[in-house]
C-alpha cells in the first residue's frame, strides 16, 4: 500500500510521475476512480482540506470529512485508534492533518491496512505543499537547475520549509534562508542551505524566488519576536522591498497581512500565491490517484 508521509520518502521518478500527472489534470484530463476517502482534519485548514475534498470528488471518490471538534478525539480517543476505526470500517485511504509530529509513530501507523496521506503534521511535513511549490516553480521556470530560492520568516515551525527544501534541491535549486535567529532551527546544516542571511535586502538581491512563510503564532508558546511591527519591518515584504525585488514570490497561505507580506501586495504581478492554490487541486488529484492505484 502506498502512503505519503514525508516528501523525503519520494524517489525522483515518483516525484516526476506525480508532477506529470498533475500537469495532465491541470490540462483537463478526467479519470474515474472508485472508493472511499476519509479526510481527518484535526487542525485548522482551508485550502488543503477543500482542495483534497474537491480533488477526491472530481476523481469520483466518496469523501468522509472528520474534524476534531466533532470527533471522538474530544472524548480522548487516540489518533491511532481513530485510524484503526477507519480501517475496520473498510476504508483504504485516509488523508490526515494533525497538530503533532507523526514521524516517531510512522511505522506504527503504516502497519495499518490504510494508505495514508499527510496533509500536515505539526512542524514536521506537508508533502503535498512541497509538491505544489515544486510544480509551480517548474511551470514558471522550466528547470530549477541553479534557481536561487530564498525562504523567509518562521523557518523554525515550518513544515512547508521542511517539505519543500528536499524537493527543490533534488531538482537543482540553490536554497537559502533569512529569518530572525529565534526562528531558525538549530540543525540548519541538515538542509543543505547555501546561505543563512541576516539582512533581508541582501538576501533578496541574491534570490530569484522568495518564499515567505507564515509566522505561526499558534505554535509559539513564548514570544519569538519583539513585536509584529518590528518583524514586518525587518523580515516582511514591504512596498519598498517589493519595488526593488527582481524576482517572484510565493507563500503557502494563509498570509498574515502586514506581518509576512504587505496586504496590498498579495495579488501583485510578482506573486505566485494564487497559482500555488490553483495547482493544489491538480497536484492533490495526482497524489490521490497515485495512492489509490
Ligand atoms: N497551505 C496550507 O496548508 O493552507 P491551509 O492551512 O489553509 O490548508
Amino acid at each position: 500500500m502506498r502512503s505519503l508521509i514525508s516528501s523525503l520518502d519520494l524517489s525522483r521518478e515518483e516525484i516526476l510521475d506525480i508532477l506529470k500527472r498533475a500537469r495532465e489534470f491541470k490540462e483537463g484530463k478526467r479519470v474515474e476512480l472508485q472508493g472511499d476517502l476519509a479526510l481527518l482534519f484535526f487542525e485548522a485548514s482551508t485550502r488543503t482540506r477543500v482542495s483534497f475534498e474537491k480533488a477526491a470528488k472530481d476523481l469520483g471518490l466518496s469523501t468522509y470529512i472528520v474534524i476534531s471538534s466533532q470527533s471522538s478525539i474530544t472524548k480522548g480517543e487516540s489518533f491511532y485508534d481513530t485510524l484503526k476505526t477507519f480501517e475496520a470500517l473498510g476504508f483504504k485511504a485516509v488523508v490526515f492533518r494533525v497538530p503533532f509530529v507523526l514521524y516517531p509513530y510512522k511505522d506504527l501507523v503504516q502497519s495499518l491496512k490504510l494508505s495514508l496521506v499527510n496533509a500536515g503534521d505539526g512542524t514536521h511535513q506537508h508533502p503535498t505543499q512541497g509538491l505544489i511549490d515544486l510544480f509551480t516553480l517548474m511551470e514558471n521556470f522550466g528547470s530549477l537547475e541553479n534557481l536561487k530560492v530564498l525562504y523567509v520568516g518562521d523557518i523554525l515551525f515550518s513544515r512547508v520549509f521542511r517539505s519543500g527544501v528536499p524537493l527543490l534541491r533534488e531538482f537543482g535549486a540553490r536554497v537559502s534562508v533569512c529569518a530572525p535567529k529565534t526562528l531558525l532551527p538549530r540543525e540548519t546544516g541538515v538542509f543543505g542551505l547555501e546561505e543563512v542571511f541576516d539582512e533581508l535586502d541582501e538576501a533578496l538581491e541574491w534570490a530569484d524566488v522568495a518564499v515567505w512563510l507564515r509566522l505561526q503564532e499558534e505554535r509559539q508558546k513564548e514570544s519569538y519576536i519583539p513585536s509584529k511591527e518590528s518583524y514586518f519591518k525587518k523580515f516582511g515584504l514591504t512596498k519598498e522591498r517589493h519595488e526593488s525585488f527582481k524576482g517572484v514570490f510565493m507563500h503557502p497561505g494563509p498570509v498574515n497581512r502586514n506581518v509576512d507580506i504587505d496586504g496590498d501586495l498579495i495579488y501583485s504581478d510578482k506573486s505566485l500565491i494564487y497559482e500555488q492554490v490553483q495547482n493544489g487541486l491538480s497536484v492533490r488529484k495526482a497524489v490521490l490517484e497515485w495512492i489509490m492505484e
